[in-house]
C-alpha cells in the first residue's frame, strides 16, 4: 500500500483519508485540483521508480507477496494465481492493465502464458518495464482510454481505480470491448468510524460496485478481505527485518512511510473498517 500525504489528507493507495471537509477521489464530483495531481503522481513516480530498482524491496516481495517482483499493490498469490486461473489466457490473447504500474503484472501474466499486455498508467515511460516485447506500454491518463487506439480482450485493474474522478464512462467502454471480461482489485477503507457508512464496506456497497451498478454492469464478487489483513501483518514483520537493508540502499525513508501506511491499514481491518474485493465481470454478450 502507498501513502500519499498532503497538508490536509493522506490517500492509501489512492483512497483519500479525509480530514474535516474532505471526501472520497472516487465517486464524488470534487475531483482533486490540479497541485494534488501533479503531486500524486510525483509521489508515485519516485516511490515506483526507487522500489522497482531495489534489491530489498524485490526480497521484501518474495517475502510478504509469495511472488519476486516488486509490487504496488494488496496482491498475494492466492489472488494472483486465481486471477491467472479465472482468465485463462491464451498467447493470443491481449491484456488490458488500467494504472498498471511498473508492469509487474502484466509481464508476469506473459510469463505464464505467451499472453500479449498493454499497460496504461500515468508514470513516465522509464518507470515501465519494458525489456518484454510483448507487453507495451501507454502513458496518459486510463480515464481517457476510449481516445486511445487500444485493443485489448481483457482488461484487469488491480489497487489503480481509487485515483478515477469518474470512472463510470471508462469501465462502460472496457465493459463492451473486453471480450473475454474483466477483474478489478479493489479496497474500501471507511476512514472515518461513522456507523452510516458502514453499507460502503458490503460487496455491494463500495464506491466501485455503486458505479458498476449505475452503468448497467453486472459482477460478481469474490471477498480477499482476509487476505488483505494477513498482507498488513505479514508486511509490518517483514519490513521491520529488513530495515537495515533498505537503509543501506537510500530507501529508508520510503520504508518508514510504508511501515505507517500498513500500520494505518491493519488498524482499520482490527477496527472492522477495511474490505477487498475482486469484481468479476462477464462479457457484454450483447
Ligand atoms: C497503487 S498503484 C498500483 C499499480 C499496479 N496496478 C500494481 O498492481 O502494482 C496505482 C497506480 O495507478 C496509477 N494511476 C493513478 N491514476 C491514474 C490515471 N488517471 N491513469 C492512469 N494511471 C493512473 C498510478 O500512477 C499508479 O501506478
Amino acid at each position: 500500500m502507498f501513502l500519499v500525504i498532503f497538508a490536509d489528507e493522506c490517500i492509501m493507495i489512492g483512497k483519500t483519508k479525509p480530514s474535516g471537509r474532505r471526501k472520497e477521489v472516487f465517486g464524488l464530483n470534487d475531483h482533486p485540483d490540479q497541485r494534488k495531481e501533479r503531486s500524486t503522481k510525483g509521489e508515485f513516480s519516485d516511490k515506483i521508480g526507487r522500489l522497482s530498482r531495489s534489491e530489498a524491496y524485490r526480497n521484501f516481495c518474495e517475502e510478504v507477496y509469495g511472488y519476486r517482483m516488486a509490487l504496488f499493490n494488496m496482491m498475494d498469490c492466492e489472488q494472483l494465481d486465481f486471477l491467472y486461473q479465472s482468465i485463462a489466457p491464451a498467447p493470443a490473447d491481449t491484456i488490458l492493465d488500467l494504472g498498471c504500474g511498473n508492469g509487474s503484472i502484466l509481464n508476469w501474466l506473459n510469463c505464464q502464458s505467451g499472453c500479449k499486455g498493454i499497460g496504461i498508467d500515468q508514470l513516465d515511460c522509464e518507470l515501465f518495464d519494458s525489456s518484454n516485447p510483448s507487453i507495451s506500454y501507454r502513458k496518459g491518463d486510463m480515464e481517457e482510454i476510449q481516445t486511445y487506439e487500444v485493443h485489448s480482450d481483457i482488461t484487469i485493474s488491480i489497487d489503480s481505480l481509487y485515483f478515477c474522478k469518474q470512472p463510470g464512462a471508462m469501465l462502460r467502454y472496457r465493459y463492451r470491448n473486453s471480450r473475454k471480461g474483466m477483474y478489478l482489485f479493489y479496497s474500501q477503507y471507511l476512514f472515518e468510524n461513522e456507523a452510516e457508512q458502514r453499507e460502503l464496506l458490503q460487496s455491494e456497497g463500495t464506491r466501485l460496485a455503486q458505479t458498476l451498478k449505475s452503468n448497467g454492469i453486472p459482477y460478481t464478487t469474490i471477498d480477499y478481505s482476509k487476505n488483505e489483513r494477513m498482507l498488513y501483518t505479514r508486511a509490518l514483520d517483514t519490513l521491520r527485518a529488513y530495515r537495515h537493508a533498505f537503509e543501506q540502499e537510500g530507501n529508508l525513508d520510503l520504508i518508514e512511510q510504508k511501515i505507517k501506511e500498513d500500520l494505518l491499514g491493519k488498524q482499520l481491518y482490527e477496527e472492522g473498517r477495511a474490505r477487498r474485493y475482486l469484481y468479476r465481470i462477464q462479457p457484454d454478450i450483447e
